[in-house]
């Protein structure tokens, strides 16, 4: 798959030339297309867990690229759609972001046998901690509850908030994909449980994401799990339906 630094859409010089880029440099219209399509069928779930005594391991440059790439390509997840105006903080988006880098991801390995006193011998926290370059965490911001009882239109909105979130994350995880670092979207119930007050996060927040990102070559050799459910996948189309209203 070929991915240009820059996806930058420009419709210049598209007429006869058979390049697929125009003289910008830049891909053209139908190219980019096939790219993003491409980025989109490549994405996949890819776990990498490693012994908390022997974490993965990388040079010190690659750390670096891969942190700038990983922080950057959050920045850019934020472009995604979002319906209501949350208004916290003065901030209209409902989503939030949290980034541990690798020695903090270690950090909170080694302390999580104290932080969940029954943390089950085979969970696999530990060892996603220690086998990842860094973690991202998006949660979003339920609506207050300023009108009493549950009401169905504050119900709506928060379902829009997820939704929204949502579309960043997948943002996150294309532009992730696109850049050849392997990542992981894990529900992140402990986290959500019994981690917020360490990592600094407000209880108001709900977790939507942890996403574990795995940097290209590490020194350490590492086995990676698919996702439980990627070949599960219909042959077709099959939850695609043409409406047609009757005359
Ligand atoms: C909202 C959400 C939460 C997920 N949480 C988990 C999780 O906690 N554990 C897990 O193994 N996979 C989790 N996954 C990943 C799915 O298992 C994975 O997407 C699925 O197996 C399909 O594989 P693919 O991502 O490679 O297409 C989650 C995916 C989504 C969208």
């Amino acid at each position: 798959m070929e991915v240009p630094a820059i996806l930058t859409i420009r419709f210049v010089n598209m007429g006869k030339s058979n390049s697929r880029y125009d003289i910008f440099g830049t891909l053209k219209k139908m190219d980019l297309a096939e790219a993003v399509r491409n980025v989109i069928r490549d994405r996949k779930t890819e776990k990498i867990l490693a012994d908390p005594q022997n974490p993965v391991e990388y040079t010190a440059e690659q750390l670096n690229s891969g942190d700038q790439i990983v922080k950057q390509a959050i920045r850019d997840s934020g472009w995604a759609p979002f319906h209501y105006d949350r208004r916290q903080d003065g901030l209209a988006e409902p989503w939030r972001a949290w980034w541990l880098n690798q020695t903090n991801c270690q950090k909170l390995a080694e302390k999580l046998p104290q932080l969940i006193p029954d943390l089950k011998p085979g969970n696999k926290m530990p060892g996603l901690l220690s086998g990842c370059g860094s973690l991202t965490l998006f949660t979003w911001l339920p609506q207050p509850n300023e009108t009493g009882p549950e009401s169905s239109k504050r119900e709506r909105i928060n379902r829009e908030h997820l939704a929204a979130t949502a579309a960043a994350v997948q943002n996150f995880l294309l532009l992730l994909t696109a850049e050849g670092i392997r990542n992981y979207w894990a529900s992140g119930s402990l986290i959500q449980d019994y981690l917020f007050d360490t990592l600094k996060i407000p209880h108001e927040q709900v977790l939507a994401a942890a996403v574990f990102t795995h940097y290209p070559d590490p020194l350490t050799p590492v086995e990676v799990i698919a996702g439980k459910h990627r070949e599960r996948r219909s042959p077709n189309t099959a939850w695609l339906q043409d409406v047609l209203i009757d005359p």
